[in-house]
């Protein structure tokens, strides 16, 4: 069934229906085919995405603005104190003022309240480029990956080790959505927020997902298809990289973390930036297991399927 997207905010994969979560898979793995194959469709041809960034970003805004280009688009990369934003203006009139002049909105910032807001005020599509509390794009580009590299999504099991925060976040929403079996494992104090974790378990009915949360690391990966990590000091959460540290060092993937899921085709995905040494160490995310070069390129090819949905 095809389902129009035309004009829709991408704040949390959870607002999206099960169909709409397909459909953005789907749109990705034909572009990324056509892509390459050399292959260039432009249906943004004269559209303009504007990109505001509260925080630093590699792959988010280069793969956006490369996606925009490709699909005939233009970007305009817009740093939070840059615009008067960072002088005070609000949020919202930002969003109603941007409106008039672009075709959509990119937002990375702190407070995930503030991308609920832009969306409200804004007329164009907002896409939530990463708040502290979800990064949607990275999620369903994840979920595509695992189906990429495993050939299926339902019932596969992804365990997440490390910081319960916004990757964790969106990995439980993604999974649910497609039926998988995610798994994520934190210190204790580190977990998920409820909100999300009970969001995804509803999202999981409708799919046959399983959604679990564990502090216990050796039981969580038995039979892990995919073990995923992500850094323990979130791009805000500086001053308490130490504190992080010491609570997260008991559960860093390693080989024998790897060896530990009794399986010999586990694979392992990271949504970068690493830190090498941390959350991972070299011996795995440099191995034949690590998949996080083409999780790091499907970015490109997943949010030209949202662009070219929504915009
Ligand atoms: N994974 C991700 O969002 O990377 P950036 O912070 O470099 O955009
Ligand atoms: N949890 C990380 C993800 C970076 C892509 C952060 O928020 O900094």
């Amino acid at each position: 069934m095809v389902v129009s997207m035309k004009g829709k905010d991408l704040v949390a994969i959870h607002d999206l229906s099960v169909e709409e979560v397909r459909q953005i898979l789907k749109t990705t793995e034909i572009l990324k085919l056509r892509c390459r194959s050399g292959e260039r469709d432009q249906p943004l041809a004269g559209k303009t995405l504007g990109m505001i960034f509260s925080k630093p970003s590699t792959r988010t805004r280069v793969s956006f603005e490369v996606a925009i280009y490709q699909l005939g688009g233009y970007a305009l990369y817009l740093g939070a104190n840059d615009l008067q934003l960072g002088r005070g203006e609000t949020i919202g009139d930002t969003g109603r003022v941007l409106s008039r002049y672009l075709d959509g909105l990119m937002i990375r910032t702190f407070s995930h309240q503030d991308v609920i807001d832009l969306a409200a005020a804004a007329s164009v599509p907002v896409i939530n480029g990463l708040t502290d509390l979800l990064h949607p794009c990275q999620g369903l580009t994840d979920v595509y990956t695992v189906y990429e590299k495993l050939g299926r999504l339902e019932g596969v099991k992804l365990v997440y080790v490390g910081d319960g925060n916004n990757v964790a976040h969106s990995l439980m929403n993604g999974g649910a959505k497609t039926g998988m079996h995610v798994v994520v494992c934190t210190p204790p104090g580190n977990q998920p927020d409820p909100k999300v974790f009970e969001g995804a378990k509803r999202d999981a009915l409708e799919t046959g997902a399983r959604i679990e949360l564990t502090h216990d690391l050796r039981e969580a990966v038995s039979g892990a298809d995919v073990i995923y990590t992500d850094t323990w000091t979130s791009m805000g959460q500086e001053a308490q990289r130490e504190q992080k540290i010491k609570e997260l060092a008991p559960y860093q993937v390693n080989q024998a973390l790897m060896k530990a899921t009794g399986k010999p085709g586990t694979i392992f995905m990271h949504c970068l930036p690493a830190h090498r040494g941390e959350e991972v160490t070299d011996e795995v995310i440099d191995s034949r297991a690590s998949v996080v070069l083409d999780q790091a390129e499907n970015r490109l090819h997943t949010q030209k399927a949202i662009l070219a949905l929504v915009m």
